[in-house]
């Protein structure tokens, strides 16, 4: 029985030994029933652990889209590949894309497909930013970033250019002390962040995990790190303390002049008066001394010293 078996082995690997000894060492192995698919299985293992360390190393923050399209690339053309492998058999005589996706129970290479393919680049959006042109039968797919994508990145450096252009060599350092730096470079900033604020609002229109990230992070830097949007605010608070300040001035100036023009006009009035009243009769007999005196006194001091407003 065991024999016959064995023999049996023997028949199908001569058999196919054209076909697929050249492709594949492995189907050397008698024991391995998959043995001419292995050499694909580890294709896609490559393309794939590729695609894993490159996500892993743009995790913080998360840009796959615009680090690792490459990678996703050829990870999905082997994908591509492994799902059309129909030409090549299995010593139980199954197309390997049968045995590679649903001979057994467990398949890690599609849990591995699918988390890549869906709960990393669906997730992330990378449609918003960028379009792969598909092209598996001439492994020929390419990339093309769309235009608000471009725009922002293109306004992105401009900001950094400014901040870099303004900083000499260490940034960090340069930053702790330039406090010049958040005016000289607020123009380029308010540029960027209107441009993804207007973009952000509107709901037709999206961006990738990568722009958001990106422009969360930067937000931070300028406002948080850098405490650019403070120093604004300083400088605000510090033209509105200056305004109080001059109305402050402005009011008791003109405070102090309406106070000398009623003096001035009660001056006036005494005036009409000490001339529309010179005492007569009896009872100027009463306005002696003091009295006489106080009137003479207030007239003669309007006239040496008339109200400004007159003059
Ligand atoms: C990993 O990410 C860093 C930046 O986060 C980058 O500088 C480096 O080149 C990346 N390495 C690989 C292998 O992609
Ligand atoms: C394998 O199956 C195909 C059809 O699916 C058949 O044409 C071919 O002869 C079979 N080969 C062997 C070795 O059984
Ligand atoms: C597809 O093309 C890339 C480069 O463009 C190459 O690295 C890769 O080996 C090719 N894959 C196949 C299956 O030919
Ligand atoms: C950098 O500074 C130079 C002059 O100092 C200026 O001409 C140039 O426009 C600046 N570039 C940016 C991006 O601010
Ligand atoms: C920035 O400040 C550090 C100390 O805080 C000082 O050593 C350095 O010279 C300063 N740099 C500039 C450009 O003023
Ligand atoms: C940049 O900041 C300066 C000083 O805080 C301010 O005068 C100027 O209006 C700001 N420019 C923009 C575009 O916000
Ligand atoms: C950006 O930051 C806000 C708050 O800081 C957070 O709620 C949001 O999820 C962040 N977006 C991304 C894409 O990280």
């Amino acid at each position: 029985m065991f024999y016959v078996f064995l023999c049996f082995i023997f028949f199908s690997l001569t058999s196919s030994e054209p076909n697929t000894i050249e492709m594949s060492p492995t189907t050397d192995d008698p024991w391995d029933l998959d043995g001419p698919c292995q050499i694909y299985v580890e294709k896609f293992a490559i393309v794939q652990s590729e695609m894993v360390r490159c996500a892993s190393n743009w995790s913080i923050p998360p840009k796959v889209c615009t680090n690792c399209f490459s990678q996703y690339i050829n990870f999905k053309q082997v994908e591509w590949e492994t799902k059309n492998l129909n030409h090549v058999f299995s010593l139980d005589n199954r197309t390997c894309s049968q045995v590679i996706y649903d001979n057994y129970l467990l398949s890690y290479s599609t849990d591995i497909s699918v988390a890549l393919t869906q709960r990393i680049w669906e997730q992330s959006r990378c449609d918003s930013c960028l379009k792969i042109n598909w092209d598996f039968e001439k492994n020929s797919s390419g990339v093309v970033f769309n235009d608000r994508t471009l725009q922002f990145q293109s306004k992105l450096y401009d900001w950094r250019n400014c901040v870099v252009n303004y900083t000499s060599g260490d940034i960090f350092e340069d930053i702790s002390n330039e406090t010049q730096i958040c005016s000289l470079c607020n123009s380029t900033f308010d540029d960027l962040f209107n441009f993804y604020w207007n973009i952000y609002i509107d709901p037709t229109t999206d961006f990738c995990v990568d722009v958001e990230t990106t422009m969360n992070d930067t937000l931070h830097l300028w406002n948080d790190v850098w405490k650019c949007a403070e120093r604004q605010d300083r400088n605000r608070d510090l033209v509105s303390v200056l305004i109080t300040l001059c109305v402050l001035l402005v009011l008791t100036a003109l405070f102090y002049t309406a106070t000398f023009i009623q003096g001035g006009g009660k001056a006036r009035n005494l005036i009409r008066y000490s001339r529309m009243a010179p005492p007569r009769g009896t009872r100027s007999r009463l306005l002696t001394g003091s009295s006489e005196a106080h009137f003479g006194s207030s007239y003669s001091t309007v006239n040496t010293f008339p109200p400004i407003s007159s003059s």
